[in-house]
């Protein structure tokens, strides 16, 4: 069960205003099928907002965004989750107390017919549902790298395996468009290794399209197939990292956050 049939995601024209301030203006991003393209930009620049809209959680002013077949700027946040794209957030949303093994199965309910942590009866039809969900959610926490930690409450462990189970658990609702917002942020030099691998190991086993909110251009650099550069709600470039590095317009929206 790995995500076949990954549509392109293509957003045009994307424009979302907050009283005086447009947090998007416009804004195209396309997104290759199997793809990791990373979405950059300084502080505020709206790589946040694009999610929020993605995502649904906002609604855009104007534009639109296709995935495949589904324009998903009409839709709510549930309906665009079961077309498969799921999220991480800039701050940790683990249950703390639940195990590993319980927040990845919270990670499949959208796959569940019975909501298995609830089910009060025991059938056994249910039973060899439930073990078919941990069985999956198992392998996923192979890929990511956390499968040691499947037992321990979420609280117990160290920032950067959270980071990592949270990753793991948008991966259990068997995306197809995956959107990881700052999945590094805070963390030390080895974590970020240990969670780039896992990036594209997710990736590259399960087929999915990834966009990664980063501002660390050595990890963009390394990880990314494509980058689209957001500056002050506008795109000010698109393409492949090494271009998109050199690219005049980038250094100076990021010389500019430096001064
Ligand atoms: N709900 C909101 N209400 C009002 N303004 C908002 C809201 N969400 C975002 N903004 C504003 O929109 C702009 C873009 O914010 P956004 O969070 O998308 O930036 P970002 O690129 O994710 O920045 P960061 O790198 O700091 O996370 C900012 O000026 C921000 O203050
Ligand atoms: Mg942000």
């Amino acid at each position: 069960m790995t995500a076949t049939d990954v549509p392109e995601l293509v957003a045009t024209g994307l424009t979302v205003r907050f009283a005086g301030l447009t947090a998007l203006d416009g804004v195209d991003l396309t997104v290759r099928p199997g793809s990791l393209h990373a979405l950059i930009g300084p502080n505020g620049a709206g790589k946040s907002t694009c999610f929020n809209v993605l995502s649904g959680v906002y609604r855009a002013d104007a534009g639109s965004v296709r995935f495949g077949d589904a324009e998903l700027t009409a839709l709510p946040p549930h309906r665009i989750a079961a077309l498969g794209v799921a999220r991480t957030f800039q701050n940790i949303a683990l249950s703390e107390r639940l195990s590993t093994a319980d927040n990845l199965m919270l990670g499949r309910h959208r796959l569940t017919r019975a909501g298995v942590l609830s089910a009060g009866l025991r059938l056994p039809r249910a039973r060899s549902e439930e073990r078919r969900h941990r069985a999956r959610a198992a392998e996923i926490a192979e890929f990511v790298g956390v499968a040691e930690h499947l037992a321990v409450p979420a609280g117990a462990l160290p920032y950067g395996v959270r980071k990592r189970v949270e990753l793991a658990r948008a991966l259990c609702a068997e995306p197809r468009l995956l959107l990881l917002d700052e999945p590094v942020a805070g963390m030390n030099g080895p974590e970020r290794h240990a969670m780039a691998r896992a990036i594209r190991q997710a990736r590259d086993a399960l087929g999915l399209s990834v966009v990664l909110v980063e501002h660390d251009m050595a990890m963009v650099a390394r990880l990314a197939d494509e980058v689209t550069v957001l500056d002050f709600g506008r795109r000010i470039a698109a393409g492949p990292p090494d271009r998109v590095r050199r690219d005049p317009a980038v250094i100076r929206a990021y010389l500019g956050e430096q001064s």
